[in-house]
């Protein structure tokens, strides 16, 4: 095969961020919004990169260059994902890649990892590698560690993988729930935000109070462990209820900020089970459970609040060949 085309899933984060980086589970679910990229195998020994939607056109190094230099913004995950699984797989042939997106990058439902997961299903497709959805992910969350130096990858796991997941820290279970929430509500707060910088922002908190910080990881794992229970018995309410802890302590952690808090709070009032911000906060996406009847009343709670409503499906199929 000389050429492909394959795509993967953005994500939303349902329970457990943060915690979920030390070792506490989290549940993520892959979402309709996708990456498209198509490889193809070259005869110089080039790797090109077209992304125009995050301002790459018409990039190209030498395959023995990989990862050294500066390395624009744009180009990061897929360049170092195609080293990393060149130098694990021995290949050495030019490789030209295009890739397109559905979604922003703006909303925080995970471009960079499902770019990367894309990269590493496309090379494995293209020099019949065979690889798993588990070597996938061991490679596409090696470049994330190798670019941003954090995070739990779990987004990599819901790129690779697709549906609903309970997820702990590096991929130690990946366990595929049968499926995801129904009618949940995705409001987005208008603001970027800055996944490093807020894990940053715990990191300090703990170091500065390691107990009261462990206190909160431990109570939002209890939380997402109960979570993991409702959702296969079905328990919407119960789960709103779940949500709505599980983003108190979100804010005891102080990533929280009064756009999402506002759109929480309205969309419960509203008539939702439950709310919550999903991913790092400070910005991106807050989630809201409604029961069938009430989702319009939330949707346009939130709009008042603030936010605008994404009209995203959950517990979509992993990284594919198109
Ligand atoms: O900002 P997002 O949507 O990528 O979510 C980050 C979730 C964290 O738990 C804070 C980080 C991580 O890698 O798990």
């Amino acid at each position: 095969m000389k050429k492909v085309t394959v795509s993967a899933p953005g994500k939303l984060m349902l329970f457990g961020e943060h915690a979920v980086v030390y070792n506490h589970p989290c549940i993520v679910t892959s979402i309709n919004e996708r990456i498209y990229l198509t490889a193809e195998i070259t005869n110089f020994q080039n790797f090109e990169l077209q992304a125009p939607e995050v301002g790459i056109t018409n990039y190209t190094k030498n395959i023995n260059g990989l990862g050294k230099g500066k390395i624009p913004k744009g180009a990061k995950f897929v360049e170092i994902a195609v080293k990393n699984v060149f130098e694990k797989y021995s290949l050495k042939n030019g490789i030209k890649i295009t890739t397109q997106s559905d979604f922003s990058s703006e909303f925080g439902f995970g471009s960079s990892s499902a770019s990367t997961v894309c990269t590493v299903k496309a090379v494995s497709e293209l020099f019949k590698l065979n690889l798993s959805n588990k070597d996938i992910f061991e490679v596409s969350y090696k470049t994330v560690l190798d670019i941003q130096n954090k995070g739990s990858g779990f987004d990599v796991a819901a790129a690779a993988y697709g549906g609903t997941l309970y997820f702990l820290t590096e991929g130690k279970i990946i366990e595929a729930l049968p499926y995801s929430l129904p009618n949940l509500v995705v409001g987005y707060s208008g603001i970027k935000a800055d996944t490093v910088t807020l894990i940053n922002s715990v990191k300090d908190l703990f170091n500065s109070n390691p107990k009261m910080v462990e206190g909160i990881y431990e109570s939002i794992e209890l939380l997402t462990n109960s979570a993991k229970n409702e959702i296969l018995l079905k328990h919407w309410q119960l789960l709103g209820t779940l949500m709505n802890e599980n983003h108190k302590l979100l804010c005891a952690l102080g990533v929280s900020i009064p756009r999402l808090d506002e759109m929480i709070e309205q969309a419960v009032n509203a008539g939702a089970y439950g709310a919550k911000l999903s991913g790092a906060g400070g910005g991106d996406c807050m989630i809201a459970l409604s029961p069938k009847e009430k989702t319009k009343d939330v949707e346009n709670a939130i709009i008042n609040a603030g936010g605008k409503i994404l009209k995203v499906k959950m517990h979509t199929e992993g990284v594919k060949v198109e």
